[in-house]
């Protein structure tokens, strides 16, 4: 089997989205400090490039889950692999995904963090399939709404690979 991948999204229009939303997100939090939760390992390459664009004071901390399923689809249990270094009371948190596909990583995620009394807690994703959607999450700011193929890059992989190209790309597979 061959591999071979397609732009979908260039480096360039990632990058001038991801500044718009950035933009949004300062004017957002005008006045407060917002703390950005990163999911690990695919949020990396835009969490770093959406906090470089945010002016209000950002702090960071990471995390990273894995869901229990059959390895292509999540079954919305999630399991914290690594959890955060940081308590979340009082702050404003935003948590920074890759791609939402169900939503049940997230929806799950979003229930664990609402108990740590967070002062507000944010969802901002780089891509979003809403085809796909089961569980309902409410997300406060999306880059970009995808159509429902398998996506790699700017830190999405597949079999851990490809996480590094700078745009984003659509995965062929061919004999
Ligand atoms: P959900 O629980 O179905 O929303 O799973 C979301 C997770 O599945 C994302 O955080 C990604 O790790 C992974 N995922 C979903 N779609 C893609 C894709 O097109 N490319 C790479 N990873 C994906
Ligand atoms: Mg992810």
């Amino acid at each position: 089997m061959r591999e071979s991948v397609k732009v979908l999204l260039s480096e360039q229009e990632v990058d001038q989205r991801i500044a718009e939303i950035a933009k949004q997100i300062s004017d957002d939090y005008a006045g407060k400090e917002v703390h950005l939760i990163c999911v690990l390992k695919g949020a990396v390459f835009f969490m770093c490039e959406l906090a470089k664009r945010i002016t209000v004071p950002v702090t960071m901390d990471f995390m990273s889950v894995s869901s229990y399923g059959d390895g292509t689809k999540s079954s919305g249990v999630v399991k914290i692999v690594k959890d955060l270094d940081q308590p979340l009371d009082g702050k404003n948190v935003l948590i920074v995904e890759d791609i939402i596909d169900s939503g049940r990583t997230l929806s799950y995620l979003i229930d664990i963090l609402d108990k740590r009394n967070p002062a507000s807690l944010r969802l901002c994703t780089l891509l979003d399939k809403p085809e796909r959607r089961i569980a309902q999450v409410m997300v406060d700011y999306t880059c970009f709404n995808i159509p429902d193929e398998f996506v790699v890059g700017y830190g999405l992989d597949y079999a851990q690979r490809y996480r590094n190209l700078p745009f984003i790309g659509v995965v062929n597979f061919s004999e």
